[in-house]
């Protein structure tokens, strides 16, 4: 893929597990990396050891986000490749799930990721693309994720109507849907490190191919969707996630 070579690439929340590793993908394929996160010393960490830009934004903020263009705008004049990947998870059933959990997912998950397309849209170039981090979770029934899967699937609805809205401009949108990837977001989630083994062990055997994706896993997807040999792609949704989401019926 060295058509990625100098194109200028924004990623939310790159100082961590999936974005991190899809920054470090884009940088060693020649591209302009910019990543985003809320903490200070997080940002500037990732940004050193990346060699990228980082800039402070929580993309729940659209104050925020409204600053990230204008600076984006000043050091790369327009974007190529914009990677929508902060996210965050939390856990309850239905019947316990309470209203600033439920904000916090929404705000960050859909909303925040809506008015980042949004805003992004006038300084997107001429053939770029735009990628929306999902995940499985928008199609499945698993218990306590109702909230996390209606953000996610609203996403993918979002992903499907700008794709079509955008495509006279010659931008692409697509939605990438992994399943469970070793990131530190599970350790996000306040499990006691026990519960949290169990749970993963668990998963781990519905995998058919018995792991967990790694972030390099999802970069290498993420880095095809943004590159020209993608170019007739768009509105789609790809699944990643080592074959989970297939009903075998019988085994
Ligand atoms: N890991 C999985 O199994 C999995 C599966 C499917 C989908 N996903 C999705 O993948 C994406 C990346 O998650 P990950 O697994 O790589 O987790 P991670 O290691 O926790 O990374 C999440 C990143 O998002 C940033 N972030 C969170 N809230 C933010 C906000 N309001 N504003 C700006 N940045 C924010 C975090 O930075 P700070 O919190 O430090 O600000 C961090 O850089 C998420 O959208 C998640 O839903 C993950």
């Amino acid at each position: 893929m060295s058509n990625l070579i100098n194109k200028n690439v924004v990623i939310t929340g790159g100082n961590s597990g999936i974005g991190y590793a899809t920054a470090k993908k884009f940088k060693q394929k020649g591209a302009n990396v910019i990543i985003t996160g809320r903490n200070k010393t997080a940002v500037a960490k990732a940004a050193t050891e990346l060699d990228v830009e980082g800039i402070v934004a929580d993309q729940a903020n659209t104050d925020d986000t409204h600053n990230l263009v204008d600076t984006v705008k000043e050091k790369f004049g327009s974007v190529d490749v914009l990677f929508i990947n902060a996210g965050v998870v939390k856990f309850a059933p239905v019947e316990e799930m309470d209203e600033a959990q439920f904000d916090d997912i929404m705000n960050i998950n859909f909303k925040g990721a809506f008015f980042t397309l949004q805003k992004f849209i006038p300084i997107l170039s001429k053939g770029s693309s735009v990628i929306n981090l999902s995940s499985i979770n928008a199609y499945t029934g698993m218990p306590n994720t109702a909230v996390y899967a209606a953000s996610k699937a609203a996403l993918n609805a979002l992903t499907r109507t700008a794709a079509y809205e955008l495509a006279p401009q010659e931008i692409r949108v697509n939605s990438v849907n992994p399943g469970p990837v070793n990131t530190a977001i599970f350790g996000k989630l306040g499990m006691p490190e026990e519960a949290f083994n169990e749970f993963a062990g668990v998963v781990q055997e519905r995998i058919p191919m018995k792991r967990f994706g790694e972030p390099k896993d999802i970069a290498n997807l993420v880095a095809f969707l943004a590159s020209d040999e993608a170019s007739f792609i768009t509105g789609a949704e790809y699944n990643i996630d080592g074959g989970i989401n297939v009903n075998p019926i019988l085994q």
